[in-house]
């Protein structure tokens, strides 16, 4: 369904076996030999969700790309799986949008888990301007995600993202703001045997 022109939701996208897998992989990631780590960024607060980088480590500091932690522990970003990729670029496509992704944002929100609305622009300049969209899957717990302008100002949308649910924002929709105002508790289906919520946003740094 369009949101608006670029940003499409797709409720219930993934089958309860495909989000089981992708749990369980999702797990494996957070607590593995490079575990997910509460950031802090630039005004010297804490961010309100555990974040690991795949492909491209996003340094909460600078705001930048970069190959290893260096806001962090300095170790190498773990590379981006190819079935996230091919994941990625399925939902895209069927946006119809293109989308090679190069790296992954995956986030876990426990209870009190949020995200202060934001932009997604620090990829690169030649992607953003080419609208190449941000690929956006929810797993667990459900989230109130805001959506709103491209300006911080403009009118926000409220719209509730479930588990298996996909949301791609890119072309006009891909600067607009956006956040997690909260997560609803206990919503996540039981087959998961998860408390809280994951959430995977795809991106390309990079254009050819
Ligand atoms: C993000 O904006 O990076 C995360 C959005 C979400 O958790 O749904
Ligand atoms: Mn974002």
């Amino acid at each position: 369904m369009e949101i608006t022109p670029g940003a499409h939701h797709f409720p219930g996208c993934l089958p309860v076996d495909r989000q089981i897998a992708l749990v369980a992989q999702c797990r494996a990631l957070v607590d593995g030999a490079i575990p997910a780590y509460v950031p802090v960024v630039r005004g010297g607060g804490q961010m309100h969700v555990r974040m690991l980088c795949l492909g491209r480590h996003w340094n909460g500091k600078t705001y930048q790309y970069e190959p290893t932690r260096t806001d962090f522990d300095g170790l190498p970003v773990p590379p981006l799986p190819a079935e996230f990729r091919s994941l990625a670029h399925d939902i895209a496509a069927s946006a119809g949008m293109a989308l090679e992704a190069d790296l992954c944002i995956l986030n876990y929100y426990d209870a009190e888990g949020r995200m202060g609305m934001h932009q997604d622009k620090d990829e690169s300049a030649r992607s953003l301007a080419a609208g190449v969209p941000v690929v956006s899957v929810s797993l667990g717990d459900t989230a109130r995600f805001l959506f709103g302008g491209t300006r911080r100002r403009d009118p926000v949308q409220t719209l509730r993202l479930e588990s298996g649910d996909a949301f791609v924002f890119g072309g006009p929709a891909r600067l607009r703001y956006h956040g997690v105002s909260r997560i609803v508790p206990g919503t996540a289906p039981p087959a998961l045997e998860l408390v809280g919520r994951f959430n995977l946003t795809f991106r390309q740094y990079d254009v050819t």
